[in-house]
């Protein structure tokens, strides 16, 4: 059976995959996007209805993060909008280790929709796509947490999940945390970044504060220090939050993409040698 779906986030690192698999399996997807047709915005609530008719299931992106204030009352706004158009299904990206987003996603369970949760680690991708990738660039990774753990997800095993449990309705109900296949600190993965893509980058161990100080410098918003303040401190602060899960093999029969495969099919894309390209 074929199916509508929307994509919230259909532009950004899971979204955009997700959007391309389904349209492989033949699905029919409009991407929810503040440039889409019509427009989808998070901050506006009048955006939802007409974003999702017509549609028969969704996945749910929210931006920055499920942590932040005004995310459960959208999430709550949506599942209702999603209802009144007729939707079957829902699928919510949520990050693992966040008490904040378990409110959500008890949002979204008690909505009267069916679902999935997926409940991501922290994505290789911040390196390449994200936040993190300036500071592969410059040669220099000043981040805080140097013991923290952490099992690092690639985006493309997500996306590969989503799209699987998006249609596949014998996952309703479930939660499936998905991360890498091992744990690693952040001075392991530069490690191997520089190892593989042939660079000194070096890791540099901050506090929080300090990492809170020079995002305030670089004339970040408020919210979004205060947002990455939480993650450091809640997310990897808490080592039984940093679990290997092996949820990714369970639901696709394959193994969980290594942070070390991530960076040998990254670099082809030539997104690191940005800084060298610049400077030749
Ligand atoms: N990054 C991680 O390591 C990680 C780990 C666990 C969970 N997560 C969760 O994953 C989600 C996505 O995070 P991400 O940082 O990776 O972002 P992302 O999905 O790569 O990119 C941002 C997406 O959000 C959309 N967006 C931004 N502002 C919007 C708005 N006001 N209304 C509608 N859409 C908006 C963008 O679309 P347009 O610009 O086209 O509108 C784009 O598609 C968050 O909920 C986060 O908590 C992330």
């Amino acid at each position: 059976m074929k199916h509508n779906v929307l994509v919230i986030g259909g532009t950004g690192k899971t979204g955009r995959r997700v959007v391309e698999g389904l349209t492989q399996l033949g699905h029919q997807v409009k991407v929810g996007s503040r440039k889409g047709t019509p427009a989808f915005d998070w901050e506006d609530y009048s955006t939802f209805g007409p974003a999702l008719k017509g549609m028969d299931r969704a996945y749910i992106v929210y931006y920055p993060d499920l942590a932040v204030p005004g995310a459960k009352e959208a999430i709550a706004a949506l599942t209702e909008a999603a209802l009144k158009e007729g939707l079957e299904k829902v699928v919510l990206l949520s990050g693992k280790g966040e008490a904040e987003a378990e409110i959500c996603e008890q949002i979204v369970a008690n909505s009267g929709l069916n679902y999935t949760l997926v409940r991501a680690s922290w994505f290789n991708q911040n390196f390449s796509e994200g936040a993190f990738l300036d500071f592969i660039l410059a040669g220099q990774v000043a981040l805080p947490m140097p013991d923290a753990e952490i099992p690092f997800v690639d985006v493309d095993d997500i996306a590969d999940v989503v799209t699987k449990v998006l249609i596949d309705d014998s996952y309703n109900g479930e939660t499936i945390t998905v991360t890498g296949p091992r744990k690693m600190t952040f001075k392991e993965v530069v490690r191997i970044m520089a190892e593989e893509i042939g660079r000194d980058i070096q890791y540099i161990p901050i506090s929080i504060e300090e990492f809170k100080e020079g995002m305030k410098a670089a004339g970040l918003p408020d919210s979004y220090v205060w947002l990455f303040g939480y993650l450091f401190k809640e997310v990897l602060g808490n080592a039984d939050n940093q679990v290997v899960s092996d949820d990714v093999e369970r639901v696709l029969g394959r193994k969980a993409i290594d942070f070390k495969e991530y960076v040998e099919s990254t670099m082809a894309t030539g997104v690191w040698n940005q800084e060298v390209m610049q400077q030749t």
